[in-house]
């Protein structure tokens, strides 16, 4: 019967579980074929891309993650997998953007991409450039908006500032060294030693090892810290900042944006919470086209090897992004 099935074309396969847990909860099986609704769009997903967000919402830790991405004590999302790239298998009927063929990437805000196929909505969605491929396409949705937003949404850069990207050789910050150099800025990116030229490589004007050397001793000044690892804090920061300067880091919680609201002085303390909206991914596919994105893609896997990414996401050390190939 099931074999059946899965020859009719009812049937793919997925990366599944049930509840929270360590990579060892995720199992491939074999599932029933989503069918979009009217609004919704039914991808076949070529590539998709590994975010800290999947390990998250994998372990449902922290505790937070289980209040933004759903579920208290069972996850509601039982495929993980935010950003995806594929082609368009079919449209509900009110689906207006997108038709069957058009190669696409974009975001789930509920997951799903670690699949052979997704449904999805289409408002985080774009056609994909044809000189972009599957695999850089799905490389950026999640990273990317939270490079740009630090950037530009919290940290309100302006051209010619002097912005410093902690945490330059990984998902987000690869992403965040190209837009910041885009945008304008004088760049210094910290890494450790073996990632030294492959940060100056994306544009950074200067690099500091940070095996090497605090970067919060500095003698240099920064309109812009974005702390993208959230490994330094504002206390150690502000001494380096000019008048005006502001701090932008990717750890977030309620307690941190109370603390930020009530911060007194002219310097900013800015926790960050990414929320992708369409001009974003806009604005990042634009780059893309252009060939002045170019995503960083340090290991490639089966579908069936997503809990062996996750894992190597889980150390901390992932150059640039993890794609998983369908
Ligand atoms: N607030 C939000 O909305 C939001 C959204 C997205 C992501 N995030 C958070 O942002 C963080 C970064 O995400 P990501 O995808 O860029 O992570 P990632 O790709 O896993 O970051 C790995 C990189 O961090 C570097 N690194 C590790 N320790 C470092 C240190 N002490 N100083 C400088 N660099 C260091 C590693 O380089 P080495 O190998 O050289 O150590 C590696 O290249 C995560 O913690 C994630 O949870 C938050």
């Amino acid at each position: 019967m099931f074999i059946f099935a899965s020859m009719l074309g009812f049937e793919m396969k997925a990366v599944y579980r049930e509840v929270y847990g360590p990579p060892e909860v995720l199992e491939l099986k074999e599932i029933e074929k989503p069918v979009p609704m009217d609004n919704e769009i039914l991808m076949k997903v070529h590539a998709a891309s590994v975010n800290r967000a999947d390990s998250h919402g994998m372990r449902g830790t922290p505790f937070m993650a289980r209040i933004i991405l759903g579920g208290l004590r069972k996850p509601k999302t039982k495929i993980l997998g935010y950003d995806f790239a594929g082609q368009v298998e079919s449209v509900g009927k009110d689906v207006t953007e997108f038709k069957q063929g058009d190669e696409v990437f974009g975001t789930n805000k509920v997951a799903g991409g670690f699949a052979e196929y997704l449904c999805v909505l289409e408002d985080l969605m774009l056609i994909k450039p044809p000189n972009v491929s599957f695999e850089d396409a799905a490389s950026v949705p999640g990273a990317g908006v939270t490079a740009l937003q630090c950037l530009q949404k919290y940290g309100e850069m302006q051209s010619g500032e002097d912005v410093l990207i902690n945490g330059a050789s990984g998902g987000v910050g690869t992403l965040a060294v190209q837009i910041a150099k885009d945008k304008g800025a004088t760049v210094t990116g910290v890494c450790s030693t073996s990632n030294l030229d492959m940060v100056r490589s994306l544009g950074a004007d200067e690099v500091i090892d940070y095996t090497k050397e605090n970067f919060t001793q500095s003698e240099q000044r920064y309109d812009l810290i974005v702390d993208v690892v959230a490994k330094s804090s504002f206390s150690d920061c502000k001494p380096i900042l000019n008048s005006n300067g502001r701090y932008v880091t990717t750890e977030f919680s309620p307690g941190l944006a109370i603390k930020a609201k009530t911060a007194r002085g002219d310097k900013k303390f800015l926790p960050m919470l990414a929320s992708p909206e369409k001009d974003d991914l806009i604005y990042l596919k634009d780059l893309l086209e252009s060939g002045k994105l170019k995503p960083v893609i340090d290991q490639r896997y089966s579908l069936d090897k997503v809990p062996d990414a996750i894992r190597y996401l889980e150390e901390g050390h992932v150059k640039g992004k993890l794609i998983i190939n369908m």
